[in-house]
């Protein structure tokens, strides 16, 4: 009799955890970050419970919210997302979904009283195995978060041009399945994670991207429906200028106009740091691209009047630093470019290109480590090699 009653005991737990716990679900923000998190999780078919309850760690007295709830189309895949504001900076919550398990997030702070730690890679799921050996290298540095620097799941691309709708969603769920899994900290806090679009986020084409269900816009959270594109605050001191480089809206024009702006409403951040999918200075593709021209062209002149110390660039998938670069040439007042986008793609042998410092064929991030005085850029590999180290004073 008590086995009987132990064996339903255990497949009820196991439905009842199954329906109300989702294998895919994740953290962002499309505001600000020290005072609101936005969280999301997907679900087959209908969901049991559509509401987030959350409280600070060390409190009592769950509030709740509801989620609004996107079905994919030709799926049975529903994308929920719900804001949480008005939270404290600096903050511990604990939040569940009605299930078992308690999950954990961590708000960024508003002053540098400890430093901010910032993953940074792209050219992320191509391959499972390396995709899963660099996050786990990623989540032991303890993040507060991490920027996707485009081509995150390869849903796109030529390879992949006669691919039907179903397989673009599930490989988007399994990036998902396996980033819920493995973007935890030692001490169970959740990673948030920041999207930047690549080439292989979106399909291809010279005409209009949107005319084709794109994916990537009803993974994520944005501040404005369609636009990539944004600047993220952390607090007084912090301005990333998440960016895109031409895959689903033209450098020039429209960004570069609201990237100008964007600087000088922001310019009283100590630190100002732009991520972006494909290279002004590639250490892989063509110097001479109609892409890298541009960003050379038109956000570059930007970088150097705003005093930015290093660009974060991706979509190479190998490692690399430039030398210091104003006005095209090497100067030790100018911008270094980092990356290159090697978190989960075999590593590609980088050329000699003249502004090249250091580069090299192996996987790579980089952590960026923020205090009042000092911004440190780390490279590491995925056995947890470093590959490089600069840093930049106040
Ligand atoms: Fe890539």
């Amino acid at each position: 009799m008590s086995r009987a009653f132990f064996l339903f005991f255990v497949v009820f737990s196991f439905v009842k955890g199954w329906a109300q716990d989702p294998s895919i679900l994740y953290l962002t923000w499309k505001d600000d970050p020290t005072t609101t998190m936005t969280v999301m999780w997907h679900t087959v078919g209908d969901p049991v419970s559509n509401t987030v309850y959350y409280k600070p760690l060390q409190e009592d007295g769950w509030k709740q919210k509801t989620a609004s709830s996107v079905k994919i189309e030709q799926s049975n895949v529903q994308v929920h997302q719900v804001e949480l504001t008005e939270l404290k900076a600096d903050s511990e919550y604990t939040f569940h979904l009605g299930g078992e398990k308690k999950y954990k997030f961590r708000t960024l702070p508003q002053f540098l009283n400890k430093p901010v730690k910032v993953a940074v890679g792209g050219d992320i799921f191509l391959s499972k195995e390396l995709y899963e050996k660099m996050n786990r290298e990623v989540a032991s540095h303890d993040p507060d978060f991490a920027i996707l620097g485009g081509d995150i799941a390869y849903t796109e691309g030529l390879r992949n041009a006669l691919r039907s709708p179903q397989w673009r969603v599930d490989r988007w769920e399994e990036f998902f399945r396996i980033w819920t899994r493995d973007m935890v900290t030692k001490e169970g806090r959740m990673i948030p994670l920041m999207p930047i679009i690549g080439s292989h986020d979106i399909r291809e084409g010279f005409d209009n991207p949107f005319k084709n269900q794109v994916l990537f816009y009803e993974m994520f959270a944005f501040p404005k429906k369609g636009i990539p594109y944004q600047a993220m605050r952390v607090g007084l001191d912090i301005c990333f200028y998440l960016l895109d480089t031409g895959n689903s809206r033209p450098i020039a024009g429209a960004q570069t106009e609201w990237l100008k702006q964007a600087f000088k409403d922001n310019k009283r951040a100590i630190w100002q740091i732009p991520v972006y999918h494909d290279a002004a200075y590639p250490s892989e593709t063509a110097f001479n691209s109609r892409t890298a021209r541009n960003i050379r062209k038109f956000w570059s002149p930007i970088f150097e009047e705003n005093g930015v110390f290093a660009s974060m660039e991706n979509g190479n998938h190998t490692f690399k630093r430039t030398y210091p670069i104003k006005e095209g040439k090497v100067n030790p007042k100018g911008v270094y470019y980092l990356g290159d986008g090697c978190w989960g793609v075999p590593p590609l042998k980088p050329e000699r290109h003249w502004y090249l410092d250091k580069s090299a064929r192996t996987s790579c991030f980089w952590l960026i480590t923020i205090d009042p005085t000092k911004c440190l850029y780390e490279a590491f590999d995925n056995e947890g090699r470093a590959l490089d180290r600069l840093e930049a004073s106040r």
